[in-house]
């Protein structure tokens, strides 16, 4: 039995048939229509999500399979003191495969270790989102043609954002690829990332504060929203969360085929007037979440049509 915790789970072959089956999906989205019948996902969301939670239960409705969950600690038992561990020994009862997201770092594994059942992270504190990534190869892959040879700006909230900590791990593993990374000083990437992925990997980065200096040498940039939640004083979020404000104007300073990427939910951080910008593409992002979830909960569940 096969979990996700980390894209790492996955060498970059078992990657590329995973987007390679996504790209399928979307193709012939009918041909996958009732592979997951007779089959229950469980979405353990012990934190807010729009978008992961939204994404893997239309990926299991699409399948032709069912859902259940909860959407939120207080409608569930950890209120009355039950542990993950607990938690996944009962849904293995129910469930054929359980996505969780938890607030607490590592909270995902203590899962996949009582389970009977495949679990995936769907977000575990200021660690690791690994679907994300998938979500974010996925797009990179289809709408760049390639996942090397690519410069990416990461801008934002690098300490607390786990979509980037979780796209660095990835994208080490591809050749030619060089990160600058946009942050104040108060939200640089953690020394786990530098010193454990970049410089083990002899990945070449550099550390900016301002956005309009990297703009211009960008095949790609990533954008993250200032993780309010991490915060321990609401006086630190206020100075940070508009630090970084993508608009029209900055755009004309990124090259005509600069992708603009971002996990979402968006607060500040892109104006809404950079939407309607061809180089945005963080809505076709969401969609390709869907079907990547599709491949991966078909994999797991080691189903083929
Ligand atoms: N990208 C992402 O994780 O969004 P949600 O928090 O809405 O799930």
């Amino acid at each position: 039995m096969r979990h996700i915790m980390s894209p790492l789970d996955f060498s970059t072959d078992e990657l590329e048939k995973l987007m390679d089956l996504a790209n399928d999906i979307e193709s012939n989205p009918d041909k996958y229509a009732h592979v997951c019948e007779g089959k229950r996902l469980a979405t353990l969301f012990y934190e807010p999500s729009t978008r992961t939670r939204l994404s893997f239960e239309a990926a299991m409705m699409a399948l032709g399979g069912k859902v259940l969950g909860f959407s939120d600690s207080t409608s569930c038992s950890a209120t009355k003191g039950e542990s993950v561990a607990d938690t996944i020994r009962t849904v293995s009862c129910y469930a054929h495969i359980a996505a969780i997201r938890h607030p607490k770092e590592g909270a995902a594994l203590v899962a996949s270790m009582a389970s009977k059942i495949p679990v995936m992270n769907a977000g575990d504190g200021g660690h690791q989102h690994p679907t994300q990534t998938l979500t974010d190869l996925l797009t990179i892959r289809s709408l760049k043609g390639r996942l090397n040879n690519l410069t990416i700006g990461l801008c934002g909230d690098l300490k607390f954002g786990r979509t980037v900590h979780s796209l660095i791990e990835a994208l080490v593993r591809y050749t030619g690829i060089k990160f600058i990374l946009i942050s104040p000083e108060e939200l640089r990437i953690p020394g786990y990332i530098r010193d454990d992925v970049l410089d083990k990997t002899k990945t070449p980065f550099e550390e900016v504060t301002r956005l309009e200096d990297a703009l211009p040498q960008l095949d790609l940039l990533y954008m993250t929203r200032v993780q309010k939640e991490r915060f321990f004083n609401e006086e630190d979020y206020v100075r940070m969360k508009d630090f970084y404000i993508l608009d029209k104007e900055k755009m004309k300073l990124a090259g005509p085929d600069m992708l603009v990427m971002h996990p979402l939910p968006r607060v500040n951080e892109i104006s809404v007037e950079v939407d309607s910008d061809p180089r945005a593409v963080y809505f076709k992002q969401v969609q390709y979440g869907m079907y990547v979830r599709m491949a991966l909960i078909m994999t797991l569940l080691e189903l083929e049509v």
